[in-house]
């Protein structure tokens, strides 16, 4: 069975919503380990063998300051022995992020997380997934926030992980996890 690793920080829960409705979609069809960074930057030495053992990776951060967190960061600067002997090389890679302002820079965010993958020598997958970019579009609808190089999702600042990310976005992601799943068969 395929083997992907769900590999997130979260600090105040949104991401961590967002990466919890990506393994419920995934174990679907294939075999799961959900990955929580913890709040010092760290995973267990069980993870980072996950990690070295499945087919493909979701790497999924809230954007703070218009990247990664600095937890995030951590787990990727410490996978540099893996760059190193480039264990990483043809998983495939996606990655997936969530913020307060509707836009809030989650593109720099991507851009991090798809040149993380790139130097691991992953394969990158995106949204695939059309926008709802039409007048009749709804903020409820499916890819309303027009992302295809990887998942985002957007949280009111003042609203807690109970409240958001909302419906749409997290229809979003059940799709972006659909896509990321069959690609991973498709290689396999
Ligand atoms: C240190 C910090 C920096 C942030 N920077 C941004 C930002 O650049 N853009 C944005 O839209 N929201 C920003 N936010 C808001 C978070 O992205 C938002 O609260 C998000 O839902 C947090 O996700 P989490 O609950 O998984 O931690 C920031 C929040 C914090 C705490």
């Amino acid at each position: 069975m395929t083997k992907i690793c769900v590999l997130f920080h979260s600090g105040y829960g949104h991401t961590q919503r967002l990466a919890e409705t990506i393994v419920e979609s995934l174990a679907e069809q294939a075999e799961v380990t959900a990955i929580a960074i913890s709040q010092d930057g760290e995973i267990s030495d069980a993870h980072w063998q996950a990690l070295d053992d499945s087919d493909g990776i979701l790497f999924g951060s809230p954007t703070y300051m218009g990247s990664v967190s600095w937890q995030f960061k951590r787990v990727a600067d410490a996978s540099s022995g893996r760059w190193m002997m480039q264990n990483w090389k043809d998983k495939l890679a996606g990655g997936f992020t969530n913020s307060a302002s509707m836009n809030g820079d989650k593109s720099s965010t991507l851009a991090y997380l798809h040149t993380f993958a790139m130097q691991h020598g992953m394969l990158w997958v995106g949204t695939a997934l059309p926008a709802a970019n039409t007048k009749a579009a709804q903020r409820n609808d499916v890819n309303y926030l027009g992302a295809f190089s990887g998942l985002m999702a957007q949280s009111p600042a003042d609203a807690s992980a109970d409240e958001a990310p909302l419906p749409g976005d997290l229809e979003t992601a059940k799709l972006f996890a659909a896509r990321f799943v069959a690609q991973c068969q498709r290689l396999a």
